[in-house]
């Protein structure tokens, strides 16, 4: 079982939205109505990007990584901060709600500049996952659409100390700010080991292009040694991730509504992993057919994951500020030692 905060994830994400859940992380407890909806506005209005951050986007050249991007465009926000050290628990959240609420904008502007169409702004009525929705593809999206995205989001929120955490919380325990905390956090979610394996599923997705290819593509693979992206994770061992399943079940819908292609190479993959390994998928894996299906490009994946995360990173970081401890692990040498310095000309 996967808690937030007390709360089963199941409940969270069938009966919440993403930015209650971001609340809840944030603040520690549900908000009462009058709350979210405060929370909601705020997370609104900060939306929008500074003009010197979309001229960023504008320069950067157009086959830089989105998440290359979103850490440049952090690190660029910062900048334009002038109470950047400032880390009362009033300026923490200010700047965590300007996270969350710009991630997307980020996100959805760089897209459509690259790919050379005009930028959306951000729509008031619309809520976080919808509104990001309709930044990127200029149309606002499905019912169906957006409840997926919002409880994809919800289930990327958190997921206590995953590697991206883990480097928000040392970056945090040397009290740097909490742009540097959360630039640290993008720049570890990148890695194919963790966030980045769902680029690297969609990937594997495409090479083996229909079921009936899956069984023979995980066989030579695992033969080889080589790893099958989605699979495995460091905490679900023998038991499967409780977010997968709930990611599984909205895979399903939307290809019952949708390109079913995907999931189905995706449930062909999942039994020939664990026939040949006993090889579980984790929340990586069906993330990439809902993706697919919501029409998001490839190499946003990760980014979507990071817009999902800001928000339990940001707890963390700011739980790290206000009980800190410099967090120092040694490390154990294993070479020879007392050796003698020889001078360079004495050395053959
Ligand atoms: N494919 C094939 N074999 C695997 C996989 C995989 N995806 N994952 C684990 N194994 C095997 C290992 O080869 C090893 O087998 P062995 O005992 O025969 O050598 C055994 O399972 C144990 O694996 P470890 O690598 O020790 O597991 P570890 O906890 O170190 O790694 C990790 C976890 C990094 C997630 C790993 O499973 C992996 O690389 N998976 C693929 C990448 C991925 O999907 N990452 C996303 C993780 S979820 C997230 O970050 C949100």
């Amino acid at each position: 079982m996967l808690e937030y905060r007390g709360y089963d994830i199941r409940d969270l994400a069938k009966k919440s939205s993403y930015e209650e859940v971001a609340y809840l992380l944030l603040y520690g407890e549900l908000p009462k109505k009058y709350e979210l909806d405060d929370f909601k506005m705020e997370l609104t209005e900060r939306r929008e990007l500074p003009p010197q951050i979309i001229g960023l986007l504008t320069q950067l050249p157009p086959y830089t990584h989105p998440m290359v991007v979103l850490r440049t465009s952090i690190s660029y926000l910062g900048s334009l901060d002038k109470k950047i050290d400032i880390k009362t628990r009033e300026e923490n959240l200010e700047k965590a709600k300007n996270f969350i609420a710009k991630f997307p904008t980020i996100i959805a502007y760089y897209h459509r500049i690259r790919t050379g169409q005009n930028l959306v702004p951000p729509k008031f009525e619309l809520n976080h996952a919808a509104n990001f929705l309709y930044m990127l593809h200029g149309e606002e999206p499905s019912k169906t659409a957006e409840q997926a995205l919002d409880m994809d989001l919800i289930l990327h929120a958190e997921h206590e100390l995953n590697a991206s955490t883990f480097a928000a919380r040392i970056a945090a325990s040397t009290l740097a700010d909490m742009y540097a905390c959360i630039v640290a956090a993008t720049g570890t979610l990148m890695g194919p080991l963790h966030g980045g394996a769902s680029q690297e599923v969609m990937n594997m997705l495409r090479e083996v292009a229909t079921p009936r290819r899956a069984d023979e593509y995980v066989r030579k693979k695992l033969e080889r040694g080589e790893k099958v992206m989605g699979f495995g994770h460091r905490v679900y061992k023998n038991v499967i991730d409780p977010r997968t399943e709930l990611l599984r079940e909205l895979a399903k819908k939307l290809a019952s509504e949708g390109d079913p292609n995907w999931f189905e190479i995706s449930e062909a993959i999942a039994k020939s992993a664990y026939k040949y390994k006993k090889l579980l998928p984790n929340v990586d894996f069906y993330s990439a057919s809902v993706y697919e299906n919501l029409r998001i490009p490839d190499d946003l994946f990760i980014n979507i994951f990071a817009m999902g995360r800001v928000a339990g990173w940001s707890a963390h970081i700011i739980e790290q500020y206000e009980n800190n401890k410099l967090i120092r692990p040694r490390a154990k040498y294993t070479g020879e030692i007392d050796k003698e310095y020889k001078p360079l000309s004495e050395r053959d």
